[in-house]
């Protein structure tokens, strides 16, 4: 089974992003053949600086490889060293519908918050996700809840190709964790906890010191009552169930059972102190990985020639299928 993800180059990483995917990233290579990018084509679609740009490229490398990615086990690149992404995401152009990009409502949310310039890269933004997909012959794409509508879209691009050019393409299905795909903001938990949108003291950072880990989920936001439950009208309540049900394996039900007549007050210090075991080791290896950006470099460029050969395949077979360039020799 192969397994897909692409990942946006931000500095930081935030305990939502670690539960929802990169955790699932670091379980797939035990569960197939897996492929990790980073997608700075992606990022170059809203306002950004550069110089930052490379710097994030960098922290994002040396997180994955911190929470266990093993570049001998799976695939980690950079998407802009694999030039098939762009060319499969124009040809995919061919077959996706301008409607259908218009109905995207992360492109909605993204472009309103746009100052300058709505780029037509945002808009382009789903098509080149699915010719990140779908170059690989993608079965299984682990992600977050935010990018349901994303794998949908690549679904309907893939057989929408196969209709029109012959089965060609794999039609991919998402993987959205049961626990822990959308974790709140701790201050304001009726938002996702996200980099752009959520409050500093609200967010928990995968790099953050222990001590601030401690301090951000004591002070969570919850609600007047005393009991805990994972319920509509408890959404602080309910995140701390839900974080504390991702990081221990366990079911919420479980959870909820364990701290059956505890105080509030008992959960938030349990809670804060799992996360604190649990991304503490995350941190401290990423503190001794981050500086050799010569070996990061490495990894990436030899992740980039395995994920090349792959994706060159396709694309060949893509154009062959649509009549575009010389027809291939006959092996
Ligand atoms: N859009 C995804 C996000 O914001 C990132 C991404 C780009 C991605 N290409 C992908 C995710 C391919 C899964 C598969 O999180």
């Amino acid at each position: 089974m192969r397994i897909f993800s692409g990942i946006q180059p931000t500095g930081r990483k935030h305990l939502g992003n670690y539960i929802g995917a990169i955790r699932q990233y670091v379980a797939g290579q035990d569960r197939g053949d897996a492929i990790y990018c980073i997608v700075d084509l992606h990022a170059v679609s809203v306002a950004y600086e550069p110089a930052d740009l490379r710097r994030y490229l960098y922290d994002t490398t040396a997180i994955l490889l911190s929470a266990g990615l093993d570049p001998n086990r799976s695939i980690l690149f950079r998407q802009s060293d694999v030039q098939e992404h762009t060319e499969l995401c124009w040809l995919l152009c061919a077959v996706t519908a301008h409607g259908e990009l218009n109905r995207m409502t992360q492109f909605k949310d993204k472009s309103a918050k746009q100052k300058d310039l709505v780029s037509a890269a945002l808009f382009f933004y789903p098509v080149l996700q699915a010719a990140d997909i779908l170059a690989y012959k993608t079965n299984e794409v682990p992600v977050g809840d935010d990018q349901r509508q994303h794998i949908e879209l690549t679904r309907n691009i893939a057989e929408r190709f196969n209709e029109r050019f012959g089965d060609t393409l794999v039609v991919p299905r998402h993987n959205i964790p049961e626990v822990g795909a959308r974790i709140m903001d701790l201050a304001a938990p009726d938002q996702k906890m996200s980099t752009s949108a959520s409050t500093d003291q609200g967010t928990v950072y995968v790099l953050d010191e222990p001590k601030a880990v401690l301090k951000k989920i004591k002070s969570a936001v919850t609600d007047s009552g005393t009991e805990i439950r994972h319920a509509p009208d408890k959404p602080g309540i309910a995140n701390l169930l839900e974080i504390m049900a991702a990081i221990q394996n366990k079911k919420i039900a479980e959870v909820e059972q364990a701290f059956a007549g505890a105080r509030y007050g008992d959960l938030k210090v349990a809670v804060a102190e799992a996360v604190v075991a649990y991304l503490a080791p995350v941190r401290e290896r990423y503190l001794e990985l981050r500086p050799d950006e010569a070996r990061l470099e490495e990894i990436l460029s030899a992740g980039a020639e395995r994920a090349r050969r792959i994706a060159s395949a396709t694309v060949a077979e893509v154009k062959d299928r649509m009549g575009v360039g010389p027809k291939p020799a006959r092996s």
